[in-house]
């Protein structure tokens, strides 16, 4: 019988880390790469695209509370996942920690639900990116064939002489009084746009880690330039029009409507749990471990130090955001870029809108590599196939894993709904943030005099705030979300129990309990 709960002994994981070869990752990365990979990760459809919608719906402009909130929940699991990155430089992150603190089992549950955070994370942002580009052409007057831009079964109509999902345009129809059946109409069988989209990054994935990080600076220097940009030209709009902003901000928080997160404060809790797609990424640095030159210095800084910079500019987006427009004419897929047009400059929108395509097409990169890098790691502790960990001798990537995930996240872009995905990423992260959490925790007592390169402050507050924040936010999810979950954690419970107990290098080799300690 297999032992659930044997750790990954620490000596051992230390001495993966030290590995260098040309069978291992390359230590390329220094802390800039670190903290332009988190920012990578971080900005990109939630500030672009769900902000909003989320200020429309749930928060009013309230909803720079929901990022206050949001962002103080991610501090407490970045820090922590601070120090576990600094002291344990493994890729498998949330997975390795796993294993080293709670037990295999546990691991494997982190690992199996850390898909739902990269992979379907990196389908998520595709979605976004591909009806991004979709409508940026159509500013150009280029239309794509409609059936080649959505998921399947996505009504499109020709409205205006562009084609939009019928969803997004419904609500003009009926108050203009037009029969949509009266429209040529289409309906859409393949989002090739998103499909191609991560064929291309995972296409720069499988080429090197230097190059991915000098792709992914390069573009987050376009993305960091269009918020800033936005943030100085909102900024000077909202002071020479600060009576016009004092009433977009009033009342702050608007008064509930007798329904749960309809506005008031439970739609600040509401939003806080929508915007909190925008903080996911931070963690995804933790993956780049094995590739950071000094992961026990450089580490924490590329996970705390993207996280406190995008924490800051999102509040002050938002901020600015509701101030330009009313909250209430937010509900657009491109509220940013609606509110740089309302400012009077011409080329705001156009700039707003390359920020968002080049944004988000990093977010998916940095979730790709994350995911190539966590199942790198499963199988090389025998928990995946063997070929899941296999580097490319020139590339030093994990290549075959990169491609398969690649194609997988490929197809989930192009053919399941956008909806459906974010939900799944935000529970699946949240899951993962709260087993990081309860893994500090754990470690520092069984294990106080491990040499901490960097300690988590306030243990066990930090931790335990942290998990809070997580179920906090968890709670808001739909149920039929957390019916995806279980479903989704039962088919890797059976993966684990006819593959991974049986091929378990821990398993097979001496292994420590801390349980049985
Ligand atoms: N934080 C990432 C985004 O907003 C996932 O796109």
């Amino acid at each position: 019988m297999a032992n659930l709960l044997a750790t990954k002994p620490m000596d051992v994981l230390l001495a993966e880390s030290k590995e260098e070869n040309e069978h291992s990752l390359k230590r390329a990365l220094g802390p800039v790469n670190l903290i332009t990979l988190g920012i990578g990760a971080i900005i990109g459809a939630g500030i672009f695209v769900l902000t909003g919608a989320a200020a429309a719906q749930f928060g009013g402009p309230g909803i720079v509370l929901s990022y206050i909130f949001a962002g103080t929940g991610c501090v407490f699991a970045g820090l922590c996942y601070a120090e576990f990155a600094a002291l344990i430089p493994i890729a498998g992150s949330a997975y390795t920690y796993g294993y080293a603190t709670l037990g295999e089992i546990f691991a494997w549950i982190i690992g199996w639900d850390l898909i739902l955070e990269y992979a379907f994370g990196a389908a998520t942002v595709a979605s976004g990116w591909a009806g991004t580009i979709v409508a940026f052409l159509q500013g150009f007057g280029i239309n794509l064939p409609p059936t080649l831009i959505n998921v399947p079964g996505t009504q499109m109509v020709l409205y205006k002489n562009n084609w939009m999902p019928l969803a997004t345009v419904q609500k003009t129809l009926t108050d203009s009084g037009i029969d949509w059946h009266t429209l040529p109409h289409v309906t859409a069988v393949f989002n090739l746009v998103a499909f191609l989209g991560i064929v291309l990054v995972t296409s720069v994935l499988v080429i090197g880690i230097k190059e991915s990080a000098n792709f992914n600076s390069a573009i987050v220097f376009v993305k960091l330039a269009a918020v800033l940009i936005f943030i100085a030209v909102a900024g000077n709009y909202v002071m020479h029009h600060m009576a016009e902003a004092k009433a977009n901000w009033t009342p702050f928080i608007p008064p509930n409507t007798g329904t749960y997160g309809i506005y008031g404060w439970s739609g600040i809790a509401r939003g806080a749990a929508v915007v909190f797609f925008a903080y996911i990424g931070f963690d995804a640095v933790s993956t780049a471990a094995q590739e950071a030159r000094n992961p026990q210095k450089d580490m924490p800084i590329g996970i705390l130090g993207s996280l406190g910079v995008c924490t800051v500019l999102y509040i002050v987006v938002s901020l600015l955001l509701t101030g330009v427009v009313h909250y209430s004419q937010l509900n657009v897929a491109a509220p940013v870029s609606l509110a740089m047009s309302l400012t009077g400059v011409w080329w705001g929108s156009l700039l707003v809108n390359v920020g968002a395509i080049a944004g988000l097409s990093t977010v998916m990169l940095v979730m790709l590599l994350g995911q190539s890098r966590v199942f790198y790691s499963m199988s090389r502790d025998g928990l995946l196939w063997k070929w899941a960990g296999e580097i490319h001798p020139r590339f030093r990537t994990p290549w075959k894993s990169t491609i398969i995930v690649g194609i997988f996240v490929a197809f989930f872009a192009a053919l399941i709904p956008i909806g459906i995905l974010g939900e799944l990423v935000s529970i699946g992260t949240l899951l993962a943030f709260v087993i990081v959490c309860a893994g500090v925790w754990v470690l520092r007592r069984k294990r106080p005099d491990m040499p901490r390169p960097f300690k988590t402050p306030w243990v066990p507050f930090t931790p335990i705030a942290g998990m809070l924040a997580a179920f906090w936010l968890m709670r808001s999810l739909p149920g039929d979300t957390w019916l995806r979950l279980i479903i989704w954690l039962a088919i890797g419970m059976v993966i684990y129990f006819t593959y991974g107990t049986k091929h378990s290098k821990v398993q097979a080799g001496p292994a420590t309990s801390l349980q049985s300690k």
